[in-house]
């Protein structure tokens, strides 16, 4: 990374903002993590959590800051607002989030115009949508976590089912981050085989158990989709998996590693669809969302993905921005 100091901010020191924090500490991303939130005393205890572990992790400066600290932000992650309670969707958290993006980011556009804008406050593909809005910024420098998070539950199910490395498996989620999400089982792989059970040419079984069958691979997507719910059953909110998307979003970006992520980004006419935010397939680098990588999807995974958007587009329209 060279001697240029990369800084950080978080707006939003709850449960995911201060997870992901840790996570930059422990992956050496940023040599500068700053933490804002409404609640001073809460950022300043997290920033003097963090700084204690510094001897045992690696040098850094991590402190509670505020807006003005974004002029020298490489990227704004934005975690602030209420979080799903048990039996809410991510949706319903609309209105209240929406509000609260309102009043971060008019602070944020006062302090930088040049800063990679970071979504992972839900519903991410609305709020994302609004933040390209509402900030002016162009929309490569606005990104939303998008289903990078369902896709690593979808690959994790898939090579825990299959009995391998699921960093072997690539396979995407696309569409909303929530109920309407997408699994692109046509172009989901195993070291190149395809997930979806068949056997090769010569009559072997091309994966393990000879891949995974239509019962098998309903019940993967539905596990995926629903992961969410059922960690909010149990320990009341979900941080660690998505702090990780966070970070491997802005590793991507520091490091200028054009990876392709299933982030959630503008759409402008892909798939025939317009004008929406989704979680879709992007080469993600240091100018943020630097090209696209168009799927050949099925048919059903096209119609799907369009309604998908248009459940997204009608609460897009709903907030007349
Ligand atoms: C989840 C939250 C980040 O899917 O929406 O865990």
């Amino acid at each position: 990374m060279g001697d240029q100091r990369h800084r950080i901010v978080i707006v939003g020191t709850g449960l995911v903002g201060s997870t992901f924090a840790y996570t930059l500490l422990l992956r050496e991303l940023a040599e500068e993590i700053v933490l804002i939130d409404k609640n001073r005393a809460k950022a300043e205890g997290d920033a003097l959590d963090l700084n204690h572990g510094i001897p045992l992790a690696r040098p850094a400066r991590i402190w509670a800051g505020d807006y003005p600290d974004c002029a020298g932000a490489d990227i704004v992650v934005i975690a602030a607002g209420v979080a799903q309670r048990p039996g809410e969707t991510r949706i319903d958290l609309l209105r209240r989030n929406v509000d609260v993006l309102r009043e971060v980011l008019g602070h944020v556009v006062r302090h930088t115009e040049r800063a990679i804008l970071l979504v992972a406050t839900n519903p991410v593909d609305v709020l994302s949508y609004a933040a390209w809005k509402l900030s002016g910024f162009p929309p490569e420098r606005v990104i939303g976590s998008g289903t990078l998070l369902d896709s690593a539950r979808f690959r994790y199910m898939i090579g825990t089912r299959l009995g391998v490395d699921p960093r072997s498996v690539h396979a995407y989620i696309v569409g909303e981050h929530g109920d309407t999400e997408v699994p692109v089982w046509s172009l989901a792989t195993v070291g190149g085989v395809p997930v979806a059970a068949q056997t090769a040419r010569d009559g072997t079984a091309g994966l393990p158990g000879g891949g995974l069958g239509p019962e098998e691979r309903e019940a993967v997507f539905v596990s995926v989709r629903d992961a969410a719910y059922h960690i909010i059953a149990a320990k009341g909110a979900t941080y660690y998996a998505i702090a990780l998307a966070l970070e491997r979003i802005c590793r991507s970006i520091l490091r200028d590693e054009r990876s392709v992520l299933t982030v959630s980004t503008l759409v402008r006419g892909e798939y025939g669809i317009d004008d929406v935010y989704l979680g879709l397939p992007a080469i993600v680098g240091r100018a943020g969302v630097e090209g696209r990588v168009h799927l050949p999807l099925a048919e059903d995974e096209v119609a799907a993905l369009r309604r998908s958007a248009e459940t997204l587009k009608g609460l897009i329209r709903s907030l007349a921005l």
